[in-house]
């Protein structure tokens, strides 16, 4: 077996990310003022595509709590001897509103060694009011993580597929995270697929109106399906698992209340991809809330359900 991560020379120049820690009397307008990536820094393009405004961050905020509810737990990975253990480096990619790292480092408080990160280039997580075993570092991921060689012990991505292009994933964002990784050290990656079961009509057409979108912006839309051949592909990664699990879109089960959090969720991502995805299916904003009101009435008809994949493995 050979190994995908080799591609690329690691590139650990930091010359672009900035540390969000109230600690270093950051000034709080500074971190705020969003950085035009591409036009002010020599920083590397990013395909990433949402609106980085109030209603995403609330919507990733609930989409966290939904899929821990649905996975039973902010990971899958047998992690919990590595925190018993004493101090453990853990790193979320792309952490959004930081919730994920939020509710770990409240989970593990009384663990006073173990520190939680959380890396985005937007500076949408909390700056000063956080567990003291909480930090946020802003950086485009694509410049090189900024950590040395076999410093993290977990590292958790969530819903990052589509940020990337495959050659970025292949050539830049996985050596660099294996360069990271200790020797034991797990990676976990929780992600929906797109392609989701007893979809009708509706569905099928918003959701190639969305692979389209996303071949124009270069990303696999179907990346998810790669992942656990990744690992099990490179000879330096061992115990590789995949477990699915099925988010209802609808209540159609009115003791599961997740399918209304699912439906929820799932409606506000759409109506924020209106713009890109009303050109796609070549129609007026009005008819995109009418096709949305069909789309939904129809989830709930045929009990739709979008699979959202935990792929984790160790490195040797
Ligand atoms: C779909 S959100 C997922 C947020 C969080 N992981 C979750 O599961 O709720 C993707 C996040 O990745 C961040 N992101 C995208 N490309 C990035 C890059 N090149 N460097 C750093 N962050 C990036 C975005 O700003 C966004 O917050």
């Amino acid at each position: 077996m050979g190994n995908f991560l080799t591609k690329k020379k690691s590139n650990n120049n930091n010359k672009y990310y900035k540390i969000i820690d109230s600690s270093k009397s950051q000034n709080l307008l500074e971190s705020f003022e969003k950085l035009e990536y591409n036009e002010n820094t020599n920083s590397r393009k990013s395909n990433y595509f949402m609106p980085d405004d109030d209603i995403e961050t609330e919507r990733l905020q609930q989409y966290h709590y939904m899929l821990k509810h649905l996975c039973d737990g902010n990971f899958r990975s047998p992690i919990h001897e590595l925190f018993s253990s004493g101090s453990c480096k853990v790193l979320d990619l792309g952490c959004g509103p930081g919730t994920w790292v939020l509710d770990m480092g409240t989970s593990f408080y009384n663990n006073k060694k173990s520190e939680f990160i959380g890396i985005d280039f937007s500076p949408n997580f909390p700056i000063q009011i956080k567990p003291a075993n909480t930090h946020f570092i802003q950086a485009n991921i694509l410049d090189g993580l900024p950590f040395e060689k076999d410093e993290i012990d977990f590292i958790h991505i969530g819903t990052l597929g589509s940020c990337f292009s495959e050659s970025q994933w292949i050539d830049l964002v996985l050596p660099d995270i294996f360069r990271v990784m200790k020797s034991g050290s797990w990676i976990e990656f929780l992600e929906p697929n797109g392609n989701s079961t007893n979809c009708g009509p509706y569905y099928r057409k918003f959701y190639e109106a969305f692979e389209r979108e996303m071949i124009s912006l270069e990303v696999n839309p179907n990346i998810v399906t790669k992942y656990k051949d990744w690992f099990l592909s490179d000879s330096r990664f061992t115990n590789v698992h995949e477990e699915i699990r099925y988010l209802p879109i609808g209540s159609w089960d009115e003791n599961n209340k997740l399918g209304k959090i699912g439906q929820e969720n799932f409606h506000t991502f759409l109506k924020n991809m209106e713009h890109r995805l009303s050109k796609q299916l070549d129609v007026s904003l009005e008819e995109y809330d009418h096709l949305l009101s069909n789309l939904f009435q129809e989830c709930y008809e045929y009990k739709t359900e979008i699979p959202f994949h935990c792929v984790y493995a160790q490195k040797r």
